[in-house]
């Protein structure tokens, strides 16, 4: 306690040295605000707030904190589902919102260099400007930042054919722990040179060091696509027909699930009333095929739809107009803060091969009979993504408690069982690293703990998220 006062005092007298005052905050109002993401209604004030702009101040605060091992957690927008962002241990809030810069967009060789504080929807719209696609595209789209993406691995809908930000970032400016910069890589497509960097610090959830910079890589924009809502009385008729989408040869650029209660709750919270469901929709899928013309849509949904109908689908609906495209998505990316305005909740991120969705979805409804539970599921279907949501709903707090950890370590056994994980795209953060034995090996745990060792000895970054506590 003692240490901590003398460390607060130097904060006090010598971060102001480093930045400009006004963006060092020491306001309940700030504390409060950074202590909090999307995740639940967890809530940890760090001790300060502070602001850089550059590079070099970044360089400047990690090695401050370094020397005092003052812990540092860094955060975008906050929009994180894991609790990546949270202060969990106090210390310093690293906002990266001002480093918000699109450096440049390279249509000559499809390259942009980004802040970590740009909004991913403000690069995806400076790319397209420019005829390019920046392919990553989360729910949370339209407030969230490329630097939380690189931190979490972000995947969204687009990710079944275009892949996830791992498979975007070229290259990253990186200041260390004690403050030195790095880059990992080269803005090249190909890279062998050394140990591959770049993606050690993808998705290592600012526990490995702080990006300030980053090379993404951007492809021509395809300006076409055709999408289908799919309706089925049986939500595993739904999922059973995924995989078979792509044995018979399509490569749908979007194919996600929602359960009925996700359709509902979205419609309820969002205020609309399409699509009409009909009284036996159990589960519906959305897919969606792109391409460079509209000529190269129909071969693709000639290929879909009769699998859709030898699953028993119900009627397709295809949305016909941008503004219909459009609405059917703002829907689907509703369904996460719908949950969420509808009861205490607990998210799972899973993930598996996706041949086994339907027997995921299966263990999640049997889980949920035996635990007394409901739970809504939606997601990345073409992924085998299921975000599984465990509602609270008139439990009491005590059985809410006492039966959530059993129950989420039974689900997770089964993913793992299925050759699944525990996070395809919201990654450990602080709400999932108790979870960690059942997905990893004590040995690969213990490289984990050695790679953070050597690369943040004081362990300052980002402390109590992705590895689980030690016993003791
Ligand atoms: C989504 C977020 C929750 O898929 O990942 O809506
Ligand atoms: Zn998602």
């Amino acid at each position: 306690m003692e240490r901590k006062k003398e460390v607060l005092e130097a904060a006090e007298k010598e971060l102001p040295l480093l930045l400009d005052a006004d963006r060092i905050h020491w306001s309940k109002e700030w504390l409060l605000l950074h202590g909090s993401d999307e995740t639940e209604d967890l809530s940890f004030p760090p001790d300060v707030v502070v602001e850089p702009e550059s590079t070099d101040e970044v360089s400047k605060l990690l090695a401050w904190a370094n020397r005092h091992a003052f812990p540092v957690t860094a955060a975008g927008a906050r929009t994180g589902l894991s609790g990546g962002a949270l202060p969990v241990k106090g210390g310093m809030a690293m906002s990266m919102r001002r480093m918000n810069r699109i450096w440049s967009i390279d249509t000559l060789n499809h390259q942009a260099i980004v802040g970590p504080g740009v909004i991913t929807e403000e690069l995806s719209n400076a790319a397209e400007a420019h005829g390019l696609m920046y392919a990553v595209d989360p729910a949370s789209r339209g407030t969230c930042t490329i630097g939380g993406n690189i931190a979490e691995n972000s995947g969204g809908p687009r990710a079944v054919k275009y892949g996830v930000t791992k498979d975007w970032v070229l290259n990253l400016e990186v200041v260390l722990a004690d403050g030195r910069v790095i880059e990992t890589g080269a803005n090249t497509l190909k890279n062998s040179t050394g140990y591959n960097l770049t993606q050690l610090m993808v998705g290592s959830e600012g526990t490995l060091g702080i990006v300030t910079k980053a090379t993404l890589k951007l492809l021509p924009l395809p300006r076409h696509q055709a999408l289908m809502l799919v309706p089925f009385s049986s939500a595993e008729d739904a999922c059973a027909a995924v995989a078979a989408i792509f044995q018979s040869g399509a490569m749908p650029s979007a194919l996600e699930f929602m359960e009925r209660d996700a359709i509902v709750l979205a419609q309820t919270y969002a205020g609309v009333s399409e699509p009409v469901l009909s009284p036996e929709d159990a589960a519906h899928l959305i897919v969606e095929v792109d391409g460079f013309s509209a000529q190269d849509l129909m071969p693709q949904c000639e290929r879909i739809l009769p699998v859709l109908e030898a699953h028993r689908c119900g009627e397709v609906l295809f949305a016909e107009s941008a503004s219909e495209k459009e609405k059917l998505w703002f829907l689907r990316r509703r369904v996460g803060e719908a949950v969420k305005a509808e009861s205490v909740y607990k998210e799972e991120d899973t993930v598996v091969p996706r041949g086994e969705l339907p027997a995921l979805l299966r263990k999640v409804k049997s889980v949920g009979v035996k635990h007394g539970f409901r739970t809504v599921c939606y997601g990345h279907a073409g992924d085998g993504n299921l975000h599984v949501n465990i509602l609270k709903d008139d439990l009491s707090e005590e059985v809410w408690e006492r039966m959530l950890p059993s129950a989420i370590r039974e689900l997770f056994q089964e993913v793992v069982r299925l050759g699944g994980t525990l996070s395809g795209e919201h990654g450990i953060g602080w709400v999932q690293r108790g979870y960690m034995d059942l997905a990893c090996s004590p040995a690969q745990l213990d490289l984990m703990r050695a790679i953070k060792a050597v690369i943040d000895p004081q362990g300052i970054l980002n402390p109590g998220k992705v590895l689980p506590e030690r016993e003791a």
